[in-house]
């Protein structure tokens, strides 16, 4: 028994499209493409073409990237995709169940609703720096739980689960569900990738992202990784030709030597800022808590998050309230020097305003 056994059955015995056969030096009269480029194509492939069905070439970088062979790996279009694929994948609607902890990054109860999968979260506290407990998690697991979505540094609380709670992890739920570690801001963090788990843990599935450390949000690219046989059933429900021909070129660029030096730059500049702003957001009196954050964003509670959310917004700047499940708790991204000093100077202004 392997997880690739909890798969849908349909899905398992799915065949991927066929897509129509592309040859260099050939004249393509197969894929009803148009022969002539359309003046806006700048790229270095030529836009009237398909992209290949799979970007081979860029699953080899990303893989490389991310320290895992590349028939363990699955380019997606953002991680959002590969959370996507992986409970249309799993789950039987109306039967299967993911667990997730909360509060944490929406999608995976967004995604498994849109399936007609049911979600269990099990809370962590906030007094107790939303520590996940893993005995809590293995009790929310029943014979239906397809995947268990763990996010660490998770989004919203900036917390990081310690590696040893992972394995244990792993190593207690076993082949019953995948483990699925989403790791869209380790970055940030002083944490190893648990990409170097995938050899010996057969239920463990990795979500890495360009869109934050990378810098690439708006290029929407990101990597599924896990067993050879899942990433294959995944590759299967995959829509043909998923990578635009932007994009893969654009993300071969990022993937360049000098982008990379220059992301490590950035990404250590904006874990000073992070230690900075959290600092100088510390010492305002309206703000009662600001929790230990491994990511590009810190969460805050302070006395009334309504007029917090008005003043910043006054001073244009937005930040993410999370009053509904965490009373007046703000989610605050780390922004550039300038844009962190803009959000200073309202809170600033919300201080005075309270004298
Ligand atoms: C924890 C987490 N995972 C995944 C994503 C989605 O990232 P992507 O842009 O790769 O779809 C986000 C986005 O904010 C996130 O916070």
């Amino acid at each position: 028994m392997t997880i690739a056994d909890l798969v849908r059955p349909e899905i398992r015995a799915l065949q991927p499209y066929e897509a129509a056969q592309q040859v260099d030096d050939t004249i393509r009269l197969n894929a009803n493409e148009a022969p002539w480029s359309n003046a806006a194509d700048r790229f270095r492939r030529p836009l009237n073409r398909y992209p290949e069905i799979r970007p081979v070439a860029l699953g080899e970088s990303l893989a490389r990237y991310f320290g895992c062979d590349s028939d363990r790996l699955l380019v997606t279009r953002g991680t959002s995709e590969a959370i996507d694929l992986l409970i249309r994948a799993f789950c039987r609607e109306g039967r299967d169940n993911i667990v997730t902890t909360s509060p944490t990054f929406s999608m995976y109860a967004h995604y498994a609703t849109v399936q007609g999968a049911f979600e269990r979260s099990v809370e962590t506290r906030a007094t107790d720096n939303f520590a996940v407990d893993i005995d809590a998690l293995l009790d929310a697991c029943d014979d239906s739980t397809r995947l268990v979505f763990v996010c660490t540094p998770n989004n919203p609380t900036g917390t990081v689960i310690p590696r040893p709670a992972l394995i244990e992890l792993l190593e207690r739920r076993g082949e019953r569900s995948a483990i699925v570690v989403d790791e869209a801001y380790i970055e940030f963090s002083d944490e190893v990738s648990t990409v170097e788990l995938l050899q010996q843990h057969d239920n463990l599935v990795v979500l890495r992202t360009l869109s934050k450390a990378l810098a690439f949000a708006g290029a929407r690219c990101g990597a599924v990784m896990g067993p050879v046989d899942v990433v294959r059933l995944l590759n299967a429900i995959q829509a043909p030709y998923a990578m635009s021909t932007p994009v893969v070129e654009c993300v071969e660029d990022a993937l360049q030597a000098a982008g990379l030096d220059e992301a490590t730059r950035s990404i250590q500049s904006l874990v000073r800022e992070r230690r900075r702003l959290m600092d100088a957001v510390r010492q305002f009196g309206f703000v009662e808590h600001v929790w230990p954050s491994a990511a590009n964003f810190f969460l805050v509670r302070v006395t009334n998050s309504g007029a917090v959310m008005r003043y910043s917004e006054q001073e244009r700047v937005l930040l993410r309230n999370f009053d509904g499940s965490l009373a007046n708790c703000i989610r605050i991204t780390v922004g550039d020097p300038d844009e962190n000093d803009r959000l200073l100077r309202a809170f600033e202004q919300i201080e005075a305003s309270r004298k």
